[in-house]
């Protein structure tokens, strides 16, 4: 699926993401800024991005591991609605076109 990615520094992309895998490792290794330093199990809030409205719904639900793991990074950085953790979104056909900003590091 392609991804479209905004990142830290503004600069826009457009990344291909395999279906079937968390967005986090697609975005890890076309070096967007996310670092994924938990391996992808939901315990390091460094693939922190925003999904951009129109594509919440379909990107599906925070789960409560997620919700928790985001509560911990609002002391550090922004939350918003589209806040997800990109590990807990899975690439599917549906997502192809997703638009995602990636949040600020967590220092
Ligand atoms: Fe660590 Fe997503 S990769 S929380």
């Amino acid at each position: 699926a392609q991804i479209h990615v905004i990142q830290r520094d503004g600069s826009k992309r457009t990344i291909e993401a395999p279906e079937g895998e968390p967005l986090m490792e697609a975005l890890r290794d076309e070096n967007t800024g996310v670092e994924g330093t938990c391996g992808g199990t939901c315990s390091c809030g460094t693939c922190h991005v925003y999904v951009a409205g129109d594509w919440q719904g379909k990107a599906g639900g925070r789960s409560d591991e997620e919700d928790m793991m985001l509560e911990a990074l609002e002391e550090y950085v922004e939350l918003r609605p589209g806040s997800r953790l990109a590990c807990r979104i899975e690439v599917s056909n549906a997502l192809d076109g997703l638009e995602v900003e990636i949040a600020p590091p967590v220092e």
